[in-house]
């Protein structure tokens, strides 16, 4: 049996028998004014981190999310689109599309505000979106891709781009790993169809974004996610897998390379007011400015004494250049 394969049945049996240790996200369930989240959908929460961020959320935006599970987010989602087919959920097992709409019967009884046309759920692949180019302001996906092989990956990106609207969003929760994770495991369809045999490094996963097109992306939240132990797992190593909440914006490339915020900032501490690069960046005295890392890379090239550029924080929540 292929993986993909491998991956429908594993999710089918987690519809049909949620298994609230499937993922684990150290990441709090959002909790906002009127909303209730059922037990149910927390107890088939899969995912790994959160997709769901108010600052992408303004003006009611069409939201695509891809890989349902439970249907929490999509519930979190629509309490900011509140329009109908505000969110269109889509799934490959028929299993968690039932298991799904069942739950937001039971949202519908614990929110006041939430009426069932804001939420549509299709059958479809992620690898094929039955979805209109250009027809999506949030696309969403937590703890899917990562299953993905590489080839698949870039399918399953190229096709979030083609949905979103010029300057849409891809908003997006996955585990990745620093370390070599070895071939056994890798081939493992069923580890890997758990989230735990497929994730990539951060700048692999970055490069995958900004080769399909993306303009700008965000790493929003760095976590510890997993441990892969030689006594339990076919490693001679302990890997430790962490998980990353990431956004890709569909902006055009700049000519100079992609923007990837990794949560550095630079300080101008000189004897000026300021300091102008004519690039396009002001430093005031004393006040940190949220750098991309090309724009962190330019500053530290210019070799001044009186420039602090932070590490990554892998933080980042908006603001500063570019
Ligand atoms: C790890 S679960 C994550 C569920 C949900 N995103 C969450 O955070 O709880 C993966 C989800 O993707 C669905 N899925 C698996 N393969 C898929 C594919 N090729 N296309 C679309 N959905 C898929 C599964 O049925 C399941 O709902």
């Amino acid at each position: 049996m292929n993986y993909l394969d491998t991956t429908k049945n594993i999710y089918k049996e987690a519809a049909l028998t949620p298994d609230v240790g499937l993922c684990c996200t150290t990441t709090p369930i959002w909790k906002f004014p009127g909303l209730e989240i059922p037990k149910i959908m927390q107890e088939m929460n899969y995912g790994c981190g959160s997709t769901v961020n108010p600052r992408d959320l303004a003006h009611n935006p069409t939201v695509l999310y891809v890989g349902v599970g439970g249907g929490m987010e999509l519930l979190q989602f629509s309490y900011f689109s509140r329009k109908e087919g505000g969110v269109v959920g889509i799934d490959v097992v028929d299993e968690m599309l039932e298991a799904s709409k069942k739950n937001f019967k039971i949202a519908e009884t614990q929110n006041a505000w939430f009426k069932p046309e804001f939420v549509v759920l299709k059958k479809g692949d992620a690898l094929q979106l039955p979805v209109e180019d250009e027809s999506i302001d949030v696309a969403a996906q937590n703890c899917l891709f990562n299953i993905f092989k590489t080839d698949d990956l870039k399918k399953a990106l190229q096709e979030m781009y083609r949905v979103l609207k010029p300057h849409g969003r891809l908003v997006m929760s996955d585990p990745t790993c620093e370390q070599v994770m070895n071939e056994n495991l890798r081939n493992d369809n069923r580890l890997r169809a758990l989230c735990l045999s497929g994730s990539i490094p951060i700048a692999e996963y970055v490069k995958m974004l900004t080769d399909v097109g993306f303009g700008t992306i965000e790493i929003r939240g760095r976590r510890p996610y997993r441990i892969l132990d030689p006594k339990h797992y076919d490693t001679d190593t302990l890997i430790y897998i962490e998980s990353i909440e990431v956004c890709a914006i569909k902006d055009p490339l700049p000519v100079d390379g992609p923007c990837v915020f990794t949560g550095k900032a630079a300080i101008y501490f000189g004897d000026d007011d300021f300091i102008d690069d004519h690039k396009g960046h002001i430093l005031l005295k004393n006040q940190p400015l949220a750098v991309c890392d090309k724009t962190a890379k330019a500053l530290a090239s210019l070799k001044r004494d009186d420039i602090f550029i932070s590490e990554s924080t892998w933080h980042y929540d908006g603001g500063g250049c570019c």
